[in-house]
C-alpha cells in the first residue's frame, strides 16, 4: 500500500525579471513510499531534495504534478481541507531550533499537541504524565522540561523535535539532513534514535541527505537526485 505517490512533479522558480529564466528547482519526478518504507533521497548540494520534501507537505506550491497522500491527491486540497492532513506529516528540519519556539519551555513545546487537543481532550496531569513518557523516549531527562531551547545542546533539541512529533503522533515524516547542524559524536546518536522511533511507531519516511553512505544506513530504497530530476531508484541493501 503506497502511502506517498507522486507523479510528475515540477517546481520552476521564475528569476530573470527581463527575459523570463527559470530555475528548475524540481523537473518532474515522480517515485512511490510504501507504508512503513523510508525512502532516501540523495543528491548534490541544490538539486533539488529540500523543494522536495517541501512539496509533499505541501509547505510550498508545485508548478505541476500530483502528490497522493494515502490515496488523496493534495494538490487540489483546499486550505481548510489541508489543515485536517497536517497533523498527519510532519517534517524534521537540519536545524532543531528553527522548529522550536525559543520562548516556550521544552515541556511545553512538547505538550502543545497535547494541549491543542488534537488527540482529544485531555487534563493537566494526564499531559504532564505523556511529556515525561516522551522526553523518556527521546533520550532526554526529566528535568531538561522547565528549560529553553537556548539552554540545551543541538542533539537535545532535535531530541525535544523528535519528541513533539510524536506528540503529534503523524504517519508520514519528512527528515531533511537531519543531523547536518550537528556535531559528529552525536550525528549516529539522533540517527539511530530516528531509526528506532520510525520502527516502534511504524512511520513512513522520506529521509533526505546528500550523503549516500547515511541514506543506505536509514533506507529501504534510495532515490538519486541530480539536477531537478531522480535519475533512479535502487534498493539500499548492497548486492
Ligand atoms: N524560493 C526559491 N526561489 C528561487 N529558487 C529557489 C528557491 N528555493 C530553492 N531554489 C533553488 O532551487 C534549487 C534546489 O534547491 P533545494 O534547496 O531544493 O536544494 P537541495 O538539494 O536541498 O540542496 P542542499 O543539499 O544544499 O540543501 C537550487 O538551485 C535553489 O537555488
Ligand atoms: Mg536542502
Amino acid at each position: 500500500m503506497r502511502l506517498i505517490d507522486v507523479q510528475d512533479l515540477k517546481k520552476h522558480y521564475s528569476s530573470g525579471m527581463i527575459n523570463k529564466q527559470y530555475t528548475r528547482a524540481v523537473d518532474g519526478v515522480s517515485f512511490f513510499i510504501e507504508k512503513g518504507e523510508t525512502l532516501g533521497l540523495v543528491g548534490e548540494s541544490g538539486c533539488g531534495k529540500t523543494t522536495v520534501g517541501r512539496l509533499l507537505l505541501r509547505l510550498i506550491e508545485p508548478t505541476s504534478g500530483k502528490i497522493f497522500f494515502d490515496g488523496v491527491d493534495i494538490t487540489g486540497l483546499s486550505r481548510k481541507e489541508m489543515r485536517k492532513l497536517r497533523p498527519r506529516m510532519q517534517m524534521i528540519f537540519q536545524d532543531p531550533e528553527s522548529s522550536l519556539n525559543p520562548k516556550m519551555r521544552i515541556g511545553e513545546s512538547i505538550a502543545e499537541p497535547f494541549r491543542l487537543g488534537l488527540h482529544g481532550r485531555m487534563g493537566k496531569a494526564e499531559i504532564k504524565e505523556r511529556v515525561l513518557e516522551l522526553v523518556n523516549i527521546v533520550g532526554l531527562n526529566p528535568e531538561h522540561v522547565n528549560r529553553f531551547p537556548y539552554q540545551l545542546s543541538g542533539g537535545q533539541n532535535q531530541r525535544v523535535v523528535l519528541a513533539r512529533i510524536l506528540a503529534i503522533n503523524p504517519e508520514f515524516i519528512v527528515a531533511d539532513e537531519p543531523t547536518a547542524s550537528l556535531d559528529i559524536s552525536v550525528q549516529a546518536q539522533i540517527l539511530r534514535l530516528i531509526m528506532d522511533l520510525k520502527k516502534d511507531f511504524g512511520l513512513t519516511m522520506l529521509f533526505i541527505s546528500h550523503d549516500l553512505e547515511v541514506v543506505r544506513h536509514m533506507s529501504d530504497r534510495i532515490a538519486m537526485m541530480d539536477r531537478g530530476k531522480i535519475q533512479r531508484i535502487e534498493s539500499a541493501r548492497r548486492a
